[in-house]
């Protein structure tokens, strides 16, 4: 049996739904009375866990084979660790990983040093495995920009002009379905991105073409992106978006692969179908 963590997220909703078309059994973490609640009306088989509860994870994990694991803090090393481990004793054969393009045991972000780490260990760890690292969501759009651009307001951010190939969710959610349930991809890293490198001025422009009016991005400094960020989250995160986009400054993100097209068969999709499809949630 297949179980999906993340399932309630950006990427695990769209996994969800991967398998869900492709007929594929699986069942799905739920944290949370609500997270439960929400994949029932999906008509998903939940399984009460916490990443964070070990104890609670070897229940979830009873005679589950193949995992996709999914964490969301600040270091996905510290976060998925503990989970390797018990999926190991539990008999998990199977660990499919998302982690984030340009992941590396040095990086100075904690994210793309944690992902890295938590990588080294499930080669380590004698399971199969296999890491999808996929770039910026094209989503992100939608949960972080879109209030802002409905009010009227500027998009902040200190990516300055840097281009970013970003991703659909749908796209790496076919990727990770391919990956739980054929073989050619176990022991690999998959480096995907979409098929165009755009900056968060072009993205805001192509918005603002659509709503027939200006979407304006505006590029910060280091400094006032993370007291921005810190005053609405905890200033950890803040702190790990802020050099999140200093690696983006150094072009982390800016190559585009075919990997969502060598493995699925078809093409990533595009930021500009991704907007026509989403424009309404732009709209003031
Ligand atoms: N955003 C990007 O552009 C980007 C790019 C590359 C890589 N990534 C990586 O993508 C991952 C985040 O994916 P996402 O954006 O899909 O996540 P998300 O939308 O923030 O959702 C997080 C999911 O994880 C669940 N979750 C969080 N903590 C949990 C815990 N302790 N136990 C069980 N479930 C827990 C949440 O469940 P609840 O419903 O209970 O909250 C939710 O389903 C991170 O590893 C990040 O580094 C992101």
């Amino acid at each position: 049996m297949i179980l999906i963590t993340g399932s309630t997220g950006k990427v695990g909703q769209q996994v969800i739904s991967a398998l869900q078309a492709a007929k594929t059994p699986f069942t799905a973490l739920a944290r949370s009375d609500a997270s439960a609640r929400e994949l029932t009306a999906r008509g998903v088989r939940g399984v009460r866990g916490d990443l964070s509860d070990p104890a609670s994870m070897r229940q979830a994990l009873r005679g589950v084979t193949r995992l996709f694991l999914l964490s969301s803090g600040v270091d996905p090393h510290a976060a998925e660790a503990p989970v390797i481990g018990v999926a190991r004793e539990a008999g998990v054969q199977r660990i499919v990983k998302l982690s984030a393009l340009g992941s590396h045991a040095d990086a100075t972000n904690s994210f793309l040093r944690g992902h890295a780490r938590a990588e080294r260990l499930l080669e380590d760890s004698g399971l199969e495995w296999t890491s999808v690292r996929p770039t910026f969501f094209m989503q992100n759009w939608l949960v972080y920009n879109a209030p802002a651009i409905r009010a009227g307001q500027p998009v902040y951010s200190n990516t300055g002009q840097s281009r970013l190939a970003w991703i659909d969710t749908r796209d790496i959610a076919d990727v990770v379905a391919v990956a739980l349930t054929a073989d050619e991809h176990v022991g690999r890293i998959l480096d995907l991105t979409g098929p165009e490198a755009l900056s968060y001025t072009q993205v805001a422009e192509r918005i603002g073409k659509g709503l027939h009016r200006t979407v304006q991005h505006v590029p910060v400094s280091d400094r006032a992106a993370y007291t921005a960020m810190a005053a609405g989250m905890p200033a950890a995160y803040a702190f790990a978006l802020t050099t999140l986009n200093q690696a983006v400054r150094r072009g982390i993100a800016e190559t585009t692969t075919d990997t969502v097209e060598l493995v699925t068969g078809r093409p990533a999709r595009t930021m500009d179908a991704f907007l026509s499809e989403h424009l309404g949630e732009f709209h003031g």
